[in-house]
């Protein structure tokens, strides 16, 4: 497994590649887990060759505090990336890739990016456009693999690659999850005991939005929701939200042409998480 941290030495290492070589690339910010590494084994089984960027983003962090606390593994992380023979990680600086310039590029993505976690994270989509965009720019790779896991963002950087005309495919991978249901992220290492073990609350709820969908309508469903979370002490509901998986437009009423998603984010103390479900 090689590991670069210098723009110039991994696309050297890029160019030497046989032609033809197929590369799909897994973009993550580390701490990696299973849900990280279900992506890398899809991008073995249909590309030659893998690329996993480590990079804790800072453009896309709209507090400062979550971008300090973030979890950073890198050795246990390179660890885990050789076992499940990786070819190539890229791990830059904040340096490496923004000089001393740590500002976002401004994107329009047709307005996708004021939904959810737009209205909650100021400027996060623009952060999140920006390192993808140039990353794909430094490997170009043949396909990248996204997490259903941050449903937006995946629509988000299809909606990117689509308006800039790039040639790189872009792959939806499912959500992976811990036995008792809980969405894997790095940001879990975070929670305390207590707020561990409530959490699994939120793919129950999700799994009775689904069940509830075909019977109830959209106001009622959110409803029920809210009132759910009010009995949780440990989780404070953010947003919950049936949106249009394409437009990603709440809706108020269901039109059965059309594919839908629940959406959720909450706060367990400091920790934010967010999970969704396809209904
Ligand atoms: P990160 O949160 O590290 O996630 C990297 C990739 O792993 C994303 O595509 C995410 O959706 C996926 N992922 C995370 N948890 C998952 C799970 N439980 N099941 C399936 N996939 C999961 O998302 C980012 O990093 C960043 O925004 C990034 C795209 C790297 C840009 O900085």
């Amino acid at each position: 497994m090689l590991v670069f941290a210098k723009i110039k030495s991994i696309q050297e290492n890029i160019k030497s590649l046989e032609k033809g070589t197929s590369i799909g690339f897994v973009p993550t910010m580390g701490a990696l887990h299973k849900g990280h590494l279900s992506l890398i084994e899809r991008a073995k089984k249909e590309n030659d060759i893998v690329v996993v960027s480590i990079f804790v983003n800072p453009t896309q962090f709209d507090k400062k505090e979550d971008l300090i606390n973030y979890p950073k593994t890198i050795d246990q992380d390179l660890t885990l990336l050789k076992k499940i023979n990786c070819d190539i990680v890229f791990t830059p600086t904040a340096d490496e890739i923004y000089s001393n310039n740590i500002k976002p590029q401004l994107f329009n993505f047709d307005g996708l990016e004021h939904q959810m976690e737009g209205r909650f994270r100021e400027g996060h989509f623009d952060g999140v456009g920006t390192i993808v965009k140039y990353l794909f720019e430094i490997i170009s790779p043949h396909k990248a693999y996204f997490g259903e896991k941050d449903f937006q963002q995946l629509q988000i950087i299809r909606k990117m690659v689509r308006k800039n005309h790039i040639s790189i495919k872009i792959i939806g991978c499912p959500i992976y999850r811990e036995e008792d249901g809980l969405a894997m992220s790095s940001r879990n290492s975070r929670l305390s005991k207590e707020h561990r073990k409530a959490a699994p609350f939120i793919y129950k709820t999700l799994k009775q939005v689904k069940n509830q969908f075909g019977t109830k309508n959209v106001l009622e469903i959110t409803k029920w929701v809210e009132n759910e979370f009010k009995k949780q002490p440990l989780l404070k509901l953010e947003y919950f939200e049936i949106a249009n998986e394409e437009t990603l437009q709440p809706i108020k009423n269901k039109d059965f042409k059309q594919n839908y998603r629940a959406f959720i984010a909450i706060f367990a103390d400091k920790i934010r998480l967010i999970d969704n479900i396809s209904l």
